[in-house]
Order: structure tokens, then sequence, then C-alpha cells
């Protein structure tokens, strides 16, 4: 199995994917690394040991960045995931605790103990993954793979008409992730809005999963309620889930190849561009920047059957 580090802010759709991941035959976690977002980084930290503890898995959880790089951290989005981050379910707290080091620590000594096998996969804001770069820039030549959910290119935005909330969350470790000497694999709203979880496949899956069914039905009704309300949606959108199904099967989706920037001030804070080819530009804040792959176009019912079959 492919082995992975799943950088994540739980959050309902966090726990999902990881939940995803952890049933995957395919996969083999690492670890979990956490930071801000959907809650602040203890509460992040406490969720991850949670699910880890719910699955009865035996994987590390390092604890990671509390606040963005440069900008004020946000509001946090507790009419998405809850107080608690999960839909008010109430977990009780967790038994385990973080390992030592943190997780731009844990993320360097993985990828230097397994050179070119280590896919990180980042659901959450980047600042983890910037930090680690900034300790060992090695690492960029070293993992085998780096696929973030996050961004927008055409699709528009959710906290802002061209932001999405992992990015925006924090801009400037975004860019740092984008213009890094890898390649980024880009799993963004483009295609996770076409992706939707209806309440019967989280019904079903409640059913069929007497370790995490019951927990993730419950959180998964504040959610999929939030996308109804708000979107019209027929569910919930699958945004973390559908990074993992990338890992897993990368020809369920479509990309687009180029190099990707993000606007780190203004009206445009958190917008991802990707500068798309066919075009002469006058300025050029792309050039020498490494191509990212960015998903386009996916085939959701396929991601959605390989999500509920996997559960
Ligand atoms: C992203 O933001 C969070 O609310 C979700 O967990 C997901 O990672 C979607 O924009
Ligand atoms: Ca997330």
């Amino acid at each position: 199995p492919e082995k992975i580090i799943i950088d994540t802010d739980p959050g309902i759709d966090d726990a999902m994917a990881i939940f995803f991941a952890m049933a995957s035959p395919k996969l083999e976690i690492l670890g979990l690394t956490t930071t801000f977002g959907n809650v602040s980084v203890d509460m992040a930290t406490d969720n991850a040991l949670r699910l880890v503890e719910m699955s009865g898995h035996d994987i590390p959880v390092a604890r990671g960045v509390a606040k963005p790089m440069v900008q004020k951290g946000l509001p946090f989005p507790d009419f998405v995931h809850g107080k608690d981050g999960f839909g008010n379910v109430n977990l009780p707290a967790p038994k385990g605790e973080a390992i030592e080091p943190s997780a731009a620590e844990f993320i360097v000594q993985m990828v230097l103990e397994n050179p070119h096998e280590v896919t990180l996969v980042a659901i959450g804001p980047l600042g983890n993954l910037a930090l680690a770069l900034q300790l060992e820039p090695k690492i960029a030549s070293l993992v085998k793979n780096v696929v973030i959910m996050g961004g927008t290119v055409l699709e528009g935005g959710n906290m802002s008409p061209v932001a999405e909330a992992n990015i925006v969350g924090d801009p400037h470790a975004a860019d740092k992730v984008f213009t890094a000497d890898w390649h980024v694999h880009m799993v963004g709203l483009d295609v996770t809005h076409k992706v939707v979880m209806s309440d019967q496949v989280q019904a079903n899956i409640r059913d069929k999963n007497p370790m995490c069914g019951e927990f993730l039905y419950k959180a998964g009704r504040f959610y999929s309620d939030f996308y109804k309300a708000s979107r019209g949606a027929d569910g919930c959108y699958v945004h973390d889930s559908s990074a993992i199904a990338y890992v897993i099967d990368p020809s369920l989706f479509g990309v687009e190849v180029g190099p990707v920037r993000v606007a780190t001030e203004g009206v445009a804070l958190g917008q991802t561009i990707l500068k798309r080819t066919g075009y002469d530009y006058a300025f050029d804040h792309w050039e020498n920047i490494s191509d990212s792959s960015v998903c386009m176009s996916v085939n959701a019912e396929a991601v959605m059957d390989l999500y509920e079959s996997t559960m």
C-alpha cells in the first residue's frame, strides 16, 4: 500500500476522509498531523486522537501549527462543523496524547526515512507543509506525491467569491507550498462541489459500519444540513474524501497542468491562480514555478462508489 501522512483539521469531512483512508487496502497511514482550521489546533489534535481511538488502529498523531504564518487567524466555522468540530456530538476526551515531534518535524522525519515513498495528503490549511519545507527543503525532492484539498480555479470560492477555506486560512503558507520545488496535485472546489454524498449513502455506511458508522452519521447530519440550507445541495459536498479518492485512483479525475500562485493580499486574498496554457501574459508571477496538476473534472459517481464500497 501507498504510505501517506494526512495533514488535517478535523472537521466532519476530515473525519469521513480519515476513516475512508483507514478502510482502504491501498493506503497505509503513517500518521495524522494536525492544524488549526475548522477548529483550534488543540481541538483538531484531540479530535484526531478521538478518531484513531474509535478506529482501534495504532496511528500516531502529531500536533501542528496553531495560527497562520503571517495573517491573523480567521474565526472558526462552527456553523459548518459545530463547536466541537464534529457537529456538536460532543465525544468524550481522548485517552491518548500527541507524540513529541511537531507535525512539521514528523513529516520531515517520515519523508527522510522513506525516500520517494511518502505521499502527503493535506486536507486543512497548509502551514505544516510550509514549515516542513522550511525545516528541510530536501523533502521537496524526496516525497512521492503531494495532494491537497483546497483552492478553486473556475468554480469560485466558499469563503469569498474567489477563495476556498483551506487556502485563505493561510494563503502565505499555501503560496509556499505551490511554489516549492515539487509537483502539487490540487483537489479543489472545481471537483469537490460536483461530488455530493446523499443521506442515503450516509445511512448505508452507518448500517454497515459498527466502528464509526453511527458517529459519522450523526456528525454528517449537521454537515449535510449546512450544505442543503446554504447551497441547495442534495446532501453534503465531498471535499476531503475526494483528495483521498485521488490518491487511491487519480484516473477518476481530469487535470490541467500548470503553475499555481496564491494571492496573499487584497480583495483576491486566498485565490489560487493557475496559469493556463495557450496564453501569453504581460505579467509573469508564474515564471520558474513548478507545475501543479489541478483537478478540473471528476467522475463523481465513481468517486462515491469508491467511497461507499471501501467503507
Ligand atoms: C475545506 O474546508 C473545510 O471546511 C473542509 O474540512 C475542507 O477541508 C473545504 O473548503
Ligand atoms: Ca479539512
